[in-house]
């Protein structure tokens, strides 16, 4: 037996603003994203904002449904209306933001399981990097790439 070990590094920001200036206009798109959430049952509002290889912002919010396994979050709402529209453009970079009772959350809000396996196909689709970016009123978390969120990625058959 081997004992291994898995180290992830992420920067911490205290503030989006001090964000290099291209991964802030994408947090503030995040952000703004939240005001379109359908989420009358959570009144949990997050919003995603992609940053494309061909220049484009697409934004996503979370959309609920009363059968509630038929809503989806924000971070798959964007990513497949990105692919939907733009299937050549790479994803480079995801910014994710959860408003709660008209604040943005302190700490920012993580995507589940099933949104990291959607970012980890598109990412090796398109062969570069996805920074993902958390946004948050008191801390603020960048990762590189995919892998750093979601590791041993299952990712063929
Ligand atoms: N949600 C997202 O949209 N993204 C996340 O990263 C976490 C959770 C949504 C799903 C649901 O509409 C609400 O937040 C509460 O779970």
């Amino acid at each position: 037996m081997t004992q291994k070990e898995i180290n992830i590094r992420y920067r911490e920001f205290i503030s989006p603003d001090e964000l290099q200036e291209e991964d802030r206009i994408l947090a503030d798109a995040a952000v703004r994203a939240t005001r379109n959430s359908y989420s009358p049952y959570s009144r949990f509002k997050v919003g995603a904002a992609i940053r494309l290889s061909n220049g484009e912002i697409i934004k996503g919010s979370n959309q609920e449904n009363i059968a509630y396994p038929s809503g989806l979050c924000a971070e798959r709402t964007a990513m497949f209306y990105a692919h939907a529209v733009f299937p050549d453009a790479a994803m480079e970079a995801i910014a994710i933001a959860a408003v709660k009772d008209g604040n943005l959350c302190g700490k920012p809000a993580s995507p589940c399981g099933a949104c990291r396996q959607v970012m980890a196909e598109y990412q090796k689709q398109s062969g570069i990097p996805m920074k993902i970016i958390l946004v948050g009123a008191e801390r603020t978390y960048v990762f590189d790439k995919v892998e750093d969120i979601l590791p041993l990625i299952f990712d063929s058959l």
